[in-house]
């Protein structure tokens, strides 16, 4: 039995959409801070098989979704191809030496980093209830590289976006490096169980149009395109971030057979611009479902009601906030559960 989910992403349209929402997993459920503090740090919790397991399947036993996304970060390629990376509490993650500074030829690759998150996948096989889909996934380059080059998140990804204009050749060779790493990571991931694999491209809204192209969507389009020839039938989910007007291009040239919508969307006009049939996730404001209310409810009807006529699965425009009350996210279930198609 593939579930719901996964039929969504081979087009099918069922009656309730399948829901997941992006970083399920996390700090606002109890019983993943008290994992969390007996673990140690957040890179402790993802390199120990059996704990990232548990984890993973924590809210899918809490709220039964439709998919559960593999727990692990987007930071693990980084760690991968040779950077130390750490997540300091409060100050989110810094990784060293920062290419900004450094050469990519410095580093020296590590890729028996990855081999812990495949023991997760492989266990998560086991362990997965019945119809609920298994889903990896990887940062895009772009969004990598925002990371590698600045050592640390920033606000507006300026060191990327300068070194992209003013040192070409040398962000060609990252963007490079970061795919290879990127479809071995995601074919190892679908090899160990992944039944469906999500580029995260969190930062894809920061580039102007010609950026956009050479950095957001030729690097994803490779991705895919190595990944069906590789492992073919796997569908691949893409969420460019803040990518507006530039959307229906990216659907188009990357391949991709689902894509993410940001809540800044409106999911009427995504559907009157992407291709027909176009399987699409999203795309719930994360600070509604903090704010709950009827405003909530009122605001999942219009995107279930937007979305009806293409294969739609339910999610968040981006990651769950770590202080959204638990009942808010019972509350917005149950309007799921309850809309009518008509
Ligand atoms: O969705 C899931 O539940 C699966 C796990 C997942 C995590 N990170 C766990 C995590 C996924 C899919 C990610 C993706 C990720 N990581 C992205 C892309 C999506 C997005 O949110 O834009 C990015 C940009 C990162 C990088 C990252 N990881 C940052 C900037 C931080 C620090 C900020 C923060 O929220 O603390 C992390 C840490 C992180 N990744 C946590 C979790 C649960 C919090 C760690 C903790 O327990 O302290």
């Amino acid at each position: 039995m593939p579930g719901p989910l996964l039929d969504c992403l081979h087009g099918n349209i069922p009656n309730t959409p399948p829901v997941w929402f992006m970083r399920q997993a996390g700090r606002y459920l109890p019983e993943y801070r008290a994992l969390r503090a007996e673990k140690g740090g957040f890179l402790d919790l993802v390199y120990d098989s059996e704990a990232a397991c548990e984890v993973t399947l924590q809210p899918i036993r809490r709220f039964g979704f439709d998919g559960a996304i593999l727990f692990s970060d987007i930071l693990i390629v980084p760690h991968a191809m040779g950077q130390d990376v750490r997540f300091l509490a409060g100050e989110g993650p810094d990784l060293t030496p920062r290419l900004a500074d450094a050469a990519l030829e410095d580093l020296s690759a590590r890729p028996e980093r990855f081999d812990p998150v495949y023991g997760t996948l492989r266990l998560l096989r086991r362990d997965m209830p019945e119809g609920v889909t298994l889903l990896g996934f990887a940062g895009s380059p772009w969004t990598v590289a925002t990371y590698m080059v600045h050592g640390q998140g920033s606000k507006d990804q300026g060191a990327a976006r300068a070194m992209a204009h003013g040192q070409r050749d040398r962000f060609t060779a990252l963007i490079d490096a970061i795919i290879e790493s990127t479809v071995n990571y995601l074919i190892g991931q679908i090899d160990a169980g992944a039944e469906a694999v999500q580029v995260f491209d969190s930062w894809a809204g920061s580039l102007p149009p010609e950026e956009f192209d050479a950095w957001v969507i030729e690097p994803t389009r490779r991705i895919v395109g190595a990944l069906k020839d590789a492992r073919p039938g796997t569908p691949i989910i893409g969420f460019p971030k803040g990518a507006g007007e530039k959307l229906p291009r990216y659907a188009e040239r990357t391949g991709v057979d689902a894509i993410g919508l940001d809540e800044t969307l409106d999911p009427a006009w995504a559907d009157s611009v992407l291709p027909d049939g176009l399987p699409v996730q999203g795309n719930l404001d994360p600070m509604l479902l903090l704010a709950g209310g009827d405003r909530l409810d009122a605001s999942i009807v219009r995107i279930l009601d937007a979305l009806k006529r293409r294969p739609h699965i339910f999610n968040l425009g981006h990651g769950i906030d770590r202080h959204t009350p638990i009942p808010h996210v019972e509350r917005a279930l149950g309007v799921l559960r309850d809309w009518q198609r008509t």
